[in-house]
């Protein structure tokens, strides 16, 4: 599985740093909606699930988190620890955020507006959706 990082442009100067995201440019996506999530409590897993076409980059703007990526077939766990890194995650995605750091604050753009229709909660329908998806396209 190849994990998709992007690595934003930091404009620094003496006064600090500026990143700067568009979409179609930075964020490879019209950008339909943001959400963050902070305050997130100690041990806390959250996510569990999988979108049927939503795309979505994470940036943990503050603070760091790990985000497991698990595809149906391979499961990677990438740290997010770093203002100007994006991961990128496409659709059919399963995705597991955790050990948040207590000042985390994780910031998401994501591809369509909220839709609890294109979620997948649950595990076993996630693995049948992939296996059907792999199969429509070859
Ligand atoms: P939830 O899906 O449980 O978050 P996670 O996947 O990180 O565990 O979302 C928490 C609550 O926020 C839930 O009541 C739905 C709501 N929500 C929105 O209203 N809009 C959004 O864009 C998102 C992501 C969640």
């Amino acid at each position: 599985m190849q994990v998709v990082k992007y690595m934003f442009q930091p404009h620094g100067d003496e006064r600090g740093q500026l990143v700067a995201l568009e979409e179609y440019k930075d964020i490879p996506f019209e950008i339909k909606r943001v959400y963050y999530m902070y305050d997130t409590a100690n041990g806390v897993h959250r996510g569990f699930h999988a979108h049927r076409s939503l795309e979505q980059i994470l940036v943990c703007i503050h603070g760091s988190c790990k985000v497991l990526l698990d595809n149906g077939r391979e499961k990677k766990v990438v740290p997010l620890e770093k203002p100007y890194e994006g991961l990128y995650i496409s659709n059919n995605m399963w995705r597991e955020m955790y050990d948040f750091s207590p000042d985390a604050v994780l910031l998401v753009f994501a591809s369509q507006l909220y839709d609890e229709s294109d979620y997948i909660r649950n595990y076993d329908e996630f693995l049948k959706f992939t296996e059907e998806e792999e199969q429509k396209n070859g």
